[in-house]
């Protein structure tokens, strides 16, 4: 049973959705909402209050993009969660290759770095009871239908991996949708580390499917978001079957943390060729995030930014 659970970049999209399902569901007794803006948060939180009938939403804010903010907002949790719901990020919003303090750009800090600070402050606090979750996609294993191409490293080395969260792995030119599924493969193969090395703890891997209603197409750049918001998302995916609505979307976060038919350490997503529909372990489509040494270089090369 999860009673509370923390999910970062809950006031809008997936991890509001997530929010309300929990609430409404018979577990949960207190669900913080980690947002990196109080009044979007506090909006969100007056939403669930009045779409759930429930007062079990706190704001707590933080900024997944800063060390300091999520150590700040650590310090603020009274009692252990039982549940973290790593979902805050996406394309890395207007400026995705522009260097944050920590050495990693804005698209891999807003999906990386703060959650990785945030997991590893919670286990040394002993604050974090059962389950982790990490917001991953398909687009780590590729989505060819998409564009999007399945990582193709030289060497998985530590120092491989920590290019692609500095951004120079990709020169020049960086172009968010490619990265975006690097990054990801990154964060991903990090969850499997853990698992290994605190094996009384879950950590999970899923992919939310591709999901309508969420306001990711709202960071990508302006030809980009003109295509998948206005004529990708609402008319050409659904006639492929190739997107799904949030209510679906956010079930596979719920249903994953509730749960106990998933295995700690694995990546779920959907099948080979699909972005929706059942979910399978991912390794079985690409091998390489099965592999224990990539895991652990991936491990390795995060904590490169963190001090
Ligand atoms: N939608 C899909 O089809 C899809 C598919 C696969 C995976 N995913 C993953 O699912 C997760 C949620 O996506 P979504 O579609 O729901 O996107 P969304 O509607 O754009 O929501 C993203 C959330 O993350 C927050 N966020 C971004 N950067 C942050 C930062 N530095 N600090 C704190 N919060 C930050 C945003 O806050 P602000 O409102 O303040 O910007 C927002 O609350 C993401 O990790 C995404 O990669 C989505």
């Amino acid at each position: 049973m999860n009673k509370s659970i923390l999910i970062t970049g809950a006031n809008v999209g997936l991890g509001k959705e997530t929010a309300r399902q929990l609430a409404v569901g018979s577990e949960a007794e207190k669900i913080i909402l980690a947002c990196r803006n109080l009044k979007k948060a506090e909006n969100a939180k007056r939403d669930l209050e009045a779409s759930t009938g429930k007062s079990i939403f706190e704001v707590l804010i933080m900024d997944t993009s800063s060390i300091q903010s999520v150590r700040t907002a650590v310090t603020k949790l009274t009692e252990p969660i039982d549940a973290v719901i790593l979902n805050a990020g996406g394309m890395g919003g207007k400026t995705p290759g522009k260097p944050t303090k920590s050495g990693m750009n804005e698209l891999a800090a807003s999906n990386v770095l703060g959650h990785v600070v945030l997991i590893d402050e919670l286990l040394q606090r002993k604050l974090l009871k059962k389950v982790a979750l990490l917001a991953s996609t398909e687009a780590v294993r590729g989505i060819k239908k998409m564009g999007m191409l399945r990582p193709e490293l030289k060497t998985s080395s530590a120092d491989e991996f920590a290019s692609i969260l500095d951004g120079t792995y990709f020169g020049d030119k960086l172009d968010a949708m490619q990265a975006y599924g690097h990054v990801k493969y990154v964060a991903t193969l990090w969850m499997s580390a853990l698992s290994r090395k605190y094996p009384d703890i879950k950590f999970l891997s899923v992919s939310p499917g591709a999901t309508s209603g969420t306001s990711a197409p709202d960071e990508l750049p302006f030809m980009s978001k003109f295509m998948f918001k206005y004529i990708m998302m609402p008319i050409v995916m659904p006639l492929q079957g190739m997107i799904h609505s949030i209510d679906k979307g956010a079930r596979r976060f719920v249903d994953s943390i509730n749960g106990s038919a998933l295995e700690s350490g694995k990546f779920y997503a959907s099948k080979d060729g699909y972005v929706v529909g059942k979910m399978v372990d991912q390794s079985t489509i690409f091998s390489d995030l099965g592999n224990h040494i990539y895991q652990d270089n991936a491990d390795e090369a995060i904590h490169r930014f963190i001090n």
